[in-house]
């Protein structure tokens, strides 16, 4: 080894010894510790709370806290939309209904909704778009219904 190395290397020992000593310095002293532990307790309740505020914000943005379904603008009158979940018709002029979009027959995602009439082209079922009740076909139970509402130009859960 020689002459720089072994300087590195007793620098190196140094830097060592002092991080110990540092480290034993915070455990020893209970007033400085104290300190930067209330320091960061309220650093930390800042942040919650601003993160609170952000989500009480954009929760006020969407108009409430009900799940928007679709745009009502969407929904055509005597029509409806499937999407990933519903089937929301609007049988009447200013009317939303929505109901699951599984066909009570064997579970086939409907189809479409045209002259106010939901059908699952799987084996042709078809239900009421205003009550979700069978009209035609296998299927003998009702679409099970969701309770919406039209809100801030968005159909939403009830
Ligand atoms: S699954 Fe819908 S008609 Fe059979």
């Amino acid at each position: 080894m020689n002459g720089v190395d072994r300087r590195a290397m007793l620098h190196m020992a140094a830097g060592v010894t002092g991080a110990g000593a540092l480290l034993a310095g915070c455990g020893s002293d209970s007033g400085t510790e104290s300190e930067t532990t209330a320091s960061t307790t309220t650093g930390a309740t800042a942040t919650t709370t601003a993160t609170a505020s952000a989500a009480a914000t954009a929760s006020a943005a969407a108009g409430s806290d009900s799940e928007v379904i679709t745009a009502a603008a969407d929904v055509p009158v005597k029509g409806g939309v499937i999407t990933t979940d519903y089937v929301v018709t609007q049988p009447e002029a200013g009317t939303y209904k929505a109901f699951s979009n599984i066909c009570t027959h064997q579970g086939c995602v409907v189809s479409s909704v045209a002259d106010n009439t939901i059908t699952c082209k799987c084996h042709n079922s078809t239900f009421s778009s205003s009550t979700g009740e069978p009209t035609g076909g296998p299927a003998t139970k009702a679409l099970a219904e969701i309770s919406v509402e039209e809100s801030g130009g968005n159909i939403v859960k009830a």
